[in-house]
């Protein structure tokens, strides 16, 4: 007779399996790592506890019966990543294309809720070919049950998905709701409907490649935050992400020892050009800032005029939200609002303090703009930091026109701390805009009006064009020289670490969405 702890090993060795050692094979062969691989780089090595190991799914049709797999297409449990505790789900495409069957849900369902009880991020490794087709409209429920954990869990603890593997149809919500997903070059893709159903629809032809990839999504839609060119920068992005971020909405993030002291930083003098419509790289004043090597930029490639990214500063976390003037000259446009706007809101939930860069010309202007909604759309980031009540300092480096200077988190809206540089122009709009509206009369009725324009350009930019009457007012709280500003952004945050205000009670506020 086999003894009870034989049919427990014979079981583990089984669950270790996945789905047999012919469809490891093929997914390897596709290029990607099996659900098991991924977990072990992604946990800290012999800290993973499995749970739910035994499972399997209760369908009887379609010969199903027949075909069990301990796990059923998921693995799930909690360990630790950099020695802090996480919860994950990781897909096994291995049995049945991973795709969702009722207890396949309800094991990721148990720790989600675990996740939320104890407070601790939940990871999302996502390799699957959709609700599991052969049951139905259980498969759709246990999809739904996922979808409302992720939104009760918002806000709460940080989520993140990885897409490994397909993520398709109504499967793509539940990435969709977390804070950061991540895609993989040439081997994800996600879409609600695929290139087939395209077709007949619309009779566009498309792969599946350029319909959802890693590069369209990181690119066109700004679905997903990072596009990793294999799964083992994947897997190094996840852990570095958390590494920002607190394990849940009532902690802080941890702090790190200081890469470097506070210090001069020379080099950041020269950074602005003195023609102020010559373009620079915010990343080098960011860079200069920062401790060394520490800022990780989000959604990278996607509305490139805004830069939004974590960073740290002395050792603390800090979410960074800055306009960069290489692109599109820094104008606020709709994409770049919801890009900064979604960042504010993750930064605020979590504690994260946030630092602005701001050199805006304004919003863009168009019919395209219009009609696609900027008003509604750029409402949000303003909201977003109207309603921030995390540390929030800005450092106006150049522009900082029209309504997109109050956006950017002026102190009107509820900045903590406002820094300019000598080189800031605080007003409604450039110069030469201003000149040609409010001098209009005197322009065109002069000898010779290119030269009175100029003249004019001249005066409003003497007078209006420079940071000072925005001191004046308090509007901004000092003048500062750029080399000193690293030293002056440790000393803010380390004066607002203790920062606490409250919102007006409310059920919730109403984002423009
Ligand atoms: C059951 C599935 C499955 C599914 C794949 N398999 N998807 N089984 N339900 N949804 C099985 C296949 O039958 C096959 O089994 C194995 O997984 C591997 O699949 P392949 O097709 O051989 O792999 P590949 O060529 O890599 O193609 C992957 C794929 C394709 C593109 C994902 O399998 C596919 O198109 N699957 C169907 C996708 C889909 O329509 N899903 C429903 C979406 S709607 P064997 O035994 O042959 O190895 C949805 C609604 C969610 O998800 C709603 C939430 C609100």
């Amino acid at each position: 007779m086999t003894s009870p702890k034989d049919i427990l090993q014979k079981k583990n060795q089984e669950a270790l399996l996945l789905g047999g050692q012919n469809r490891i094979d093929a997914q390897h062969k596709k290029g990607k790592l099996t659900a098991r691989e991924r977990l072990d780089l992604l946990m800290d090595e012999g800290s993973f506890e499995e749970i739910g190991k035994l499972v399997t799914h209760r369908s009887t049709e379609f010969g199903l019966e027949k075909q069990k797999f301990l796990g059923d297409g998921v693995i799930t449990g909690y360990g630790k990543v950099d020695g802090r505790l996480i919860y994950v789900f990781s897909q096994d495409f291995t049995v049945f294309g991973g795709s969702l069957s009722e207890a396949y849900a309800e094991k990721i369902c148990k720790i989600m809720d675990l996740a939320m009880k104890n407070g601790a991020p939940l990871i999302g490794l996502n390799d699957s070919g959709g609700a599991r087709i052969q049951e139905g409209v259980v498969s759709l429920a246990g999809y739904a049950d996922i979808f409302y954990r992720n939104t009760l869990a918002s806000g709460v603890i940080p989520q993140i998905s990885a897409i490994m593997g397909p993520c398709a149809g109504g499967a793509v919500y539940s990435p969709a709701i977390t804070d950061f997903t991540l895609m993989v070059e040439g081997s994800s893709y996600m879409f609600v409907t695929g290139p087939n159903v395209v077709k007949t629809v619309t009779h566009e032809e498309v792969s599946s490649e350029e319909l959802g990839g890693a590069s369209t999504h990181s690119t066109k839609s700004g679905v997903t935050h990072f596009a990793c060119a294999n799964e083992l920068e994947c897997i190094e992005n996840i852990k570095r992400l958390l590494s920002y971020m607190p394990q849940n909405c009532e902690e802080e993030p941890l702090r790190y020892p200081a890469a470097s002291n506070p210090r001069l930083v020379p080099a950041l003098n020269d950074i602005v050009p003195a023609n102020a419509n010559t373009p620079y790289d915010m990343r080098e004043v960011i860079d200069g800032v920062v401790d060394g090597n520490s800022f990780m930029e989000v959604h990278q490639n996607f509305a490139e005029n805004i830069i939004v990214g974590f960073a740290r500063l002395d050792g603390r976390s800090i979410g960074i939200v800055a306009n960069q003037p290489a692109v599109l000259a820094g104008v606020l446009d709709i994409k770049a609002s919801v890009k900064g706007a979604r960042f504010v809101r993750f930064c605020d939930a979590f504690n994260i303090p946030l630092l602005v860069f701001e050199d805006v010309p304004g919003f863009l202007p168009g019919t395209d703009q219009e009609w696609n909604g900027i008003i509604t759309n750029g409402a949000k980031l303003l909201y977003a930091f109207c309603e921030a009540t995390v540390p929030r300092v800005t450092v106006i480096t150049r522009k900082a026109y029209g309504g997109a200077y109050d956006v950017m988190n002026s102190k009107h809206i509820g900045a903590d701390m406002n820094y300019a540089w000598p080189t800031a122009e605080i007003a409604v709009m450039g110069p030469k805009g201003a000149a040609e509206i409010i001098f209009r009369n005197d322009i065109s009725t002069a000898d010779d009006p290119e030269a009175k324009l100029a003249e004019k350009v001249a005066e409003y930019t003497e007078m209006f064009a420079n940071p000072y009457r925005a001191a004046e007012r308090g509007y901004v709280d000092e003048v500062i020289l750029p080399e000193t500003t690293r030293i002056k952004l440790i000393r803010a945050f380390e004066m607002l670490q203790n920062k606490a205000v409250s919102l007006p009670r409310k059920k919730h506020g109403n984002i423009p969405l």
